[in-house]
Order: structure tokens, then C-alpha cells, then sequence
């Protein structure tokens, strides 16, 4: 696959050759520089982050590139003159080699996209999609285990609002995967994300045992149309440790973080437990992509 001068907007651009040839790259960049001194990288971020407005920023740096940020798009851009994402998609491309973008609406990177004249790559549409967060996903298991076929994946959480656990559902339709899936009622992942077979469960406890990969997310507050509305799921499912002695010897904890109160710090020291690790993979697996978007 030929990711030179493209967006990078949503998971569907991927095939299981492209994933491996990436994944092989990441690995690469583990041990290896890069090579995009003299290009210029923005990042726009109209919702808050931590871990992937720094990753980005952090591998366009250890490639040898520049970056120029706004954290506060929101607030501090000419958004608040009532720009459209149109107009300053083409005004940032006038000035940057590469746009990452951020916001809190479904399509709204594609719609910024669309006037840009240098790749735009997808750092979160609200509930939508992450992208690089399900390539960085996919790459721990990969790493971890040295395959993705075969593997039962759990995943974990507020199913229906959570970007992440769609774009892992999206990437896993390359592999021979299948899903056990545990949400609070009301928080089922839409079946339309679901390639392959998979089951549903309201009770971790009854299935933990059966998962290679324990995949997990916070209920995603700021998703909800209240915040009374999303206290209802406070604390609706909870992995400590108590519930870690059910998991396999050799399941793979996954969470993109930030954590809530859905992992307990108790798990953090379980060598299966690999939530901090992806956050160093990340780095890696965008520093692959990085350099085929631009190479
Ligand atoms: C995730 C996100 O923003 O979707 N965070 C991240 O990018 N690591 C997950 C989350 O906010 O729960």
C-alpha cells in the first residue's frame, strides 16, 4: 500500500499487507532514526490530549522534523471567528508539510482534509474514529504475542461511544480474530464496526478467562448528552487484580488511556498489564507512519 501524500483519515485505508509492512517499520524505528529533516508538521487540537498530541509530536521530532502546535484550537484559532475547517485546512497546508488533527465532531478531519494540499492524518473524530490508537493497539498484541491471527479479543467498556475500540474492531477484520465483547447495557458496540464472530457479555468476570487480549477504555464522559447520564456507568466495570487472578497467564492488558477507575493501579505491576508500554509504541508505530506519508 501507498500511503505517500495521503490522508490518513480512517482505518478502512488499511489492508493486512500494509498493516504488517508498518508494523515491521515501527520495529525498525524502535532502533533506527529517520530521515524528514526540512519537513514541518502541525498539529491541531480542538479536544483535550495528552499521550497523542506528544507522540506525534515526539516521533516528527525523532525523525529529525519540526513541529508547530495548537493544543487550543477551540479557544485560540480563527475558529472563533467562525473560519470553517474547509478554510483553514487549506491555509495550514499553505505553510506545513503535514496536518494532525483533533476535534470532537465525526468527519470534521475528513471536512478539513478535503482543502488541505499536504496529508492530513486523524488524531480522533469524537466518537468516530482514532486511527494511529488501533495501529498502535494492533502492534503491542503483535509484538506481544507475534501474530494477530487466532487470537480472542476482549474488548472491554463503553462499547458504543469509544473511537478507540472502533477503529481496533475496523483494523481486526484483516485478521482471524474473535470478539467477546463486555459493555454496560446500553454501551454495545454498534454492529456495524464488528467484522467476524463475536459474542456479548455484561459480566467480565464470566468470560475474562476466555481472552488473549483484555482490551479496556473509560466510559467516555464527554460523549454523553449529560454528565447525570454518564454517572450511571461510574464504576460499571472495574479490572483490579482480584479479577486479573481469572485472566490467562498470558493475556495482553490494553488501555489507551487516560484511565478512570476501570483498571485499578493494583493491575499496573501485572506483567500483563502492557497500557504503559503501547504509550512508548505509539511513538514508534506514528514514526513509521509518519515517514511513509511524507517519504
Ligand atoms: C483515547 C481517545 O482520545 O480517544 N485517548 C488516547 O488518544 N490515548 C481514549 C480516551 O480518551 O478514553
Amino acid at each position: 500500500m501507498d500511503f505517500q501524500g495521503q490522508h490518513i483519515l480512517s482505518t478502512n485505508q488499511f489492508d493486512k499487507d500494509g498493516l504488517l509492512v508498518l508494523f515491521e517499520e515501527a520495529k525498525k524505528m524502535e532502533s533506527e532514526g529517520g530521515d524528514l529533516k526540512g519537513k514541518l508538521m502541525a498539529t491541531l487540537f480542538y479536544e483535550p490530549s495528552t499521550r497523542t498530541r506528544f507522540s506525534f509530536e515526539a516521533a516528527m521530532n525523532r525523525l529529525g522534523g519540526k513541529v508547530m502546535s495548537n493544543a487550543d484550537m477551540m479557544e485560540t484559532s480563527a475558529h472563533t471567528k467562525r473560519e470553517t475547517l474547509e478554510d483553514t485546512g487549506k491555509v495550514v497546508s499553505k505553510i506545513v508539510d503535514v496536518i494532525v488533527m483533533r476535534h470532537p465532531e465525526k468527519g470534521s478531519v475528513a471536512k478539513l482534509a478535503a482543502k488541505s494540499e499536504v496529508p492530513v492524518i486523524n488524531a480522533g473524530d469524537g466518537a468516530s474514529e482514532h486511527p494511529t490508537q488501533g495501529l498502535l493497539d494492533l502492534y503491542t498484541v503483535w509484538k506481544e504475542k507475534g501474530t494477530l491471527d487466532g487470537l480472542i479479543w476482549g474488548m472491554v467498556g463503553d462499547l458504543k461511544n469509544s473511537r478507540v475500540f472502533h477503529s481496533q474492531a475496523d483494523l481486526l477484520r484483516h485478521f482471524d480474530v474473535k470478539f467477546v465483547l463486555v459493555s454496560p447495557e446500553g454501551l454495545e458496540m454498534p454492529t456495524d464496526y464488528i467484522n467476524g464472530e463475536f459474542r456479548e457479555s455484561k459480566d467480565l468476570a464470566s468470560v475474562i478467562a476466555d481472552m488473549d487480549v483484555i482490551s479496556t477504555n473509560r466510559i467516555q464522559e464527554e460523549r454523553f448528552a449529560s454528565s447525570e447520564e454518564a454517572e450511571k456507568y461510574k464504576g460499571a466495570l472495574i479490572l483490579d487484580e482480584v479479577m486479573m487472578n481469572g485472566a490467562k497467564e498470558d493475556a495482553v492488558v490494553l488501555n489507551p488511556l487516560p484511565r478512570v477507575d476501570e483498571i485499578t493501579v493494583g493491575v499496573d505491576d501485572d506483567p500483563r498489564a502492557k497500557y504503559f508500554d503501547q504509550v512508548e509504541n505509539g511513538v514508534y508505530v506514528r514514526m513509521a507512519l509518519l515517514k511513509k506519508v511524507l517519504g
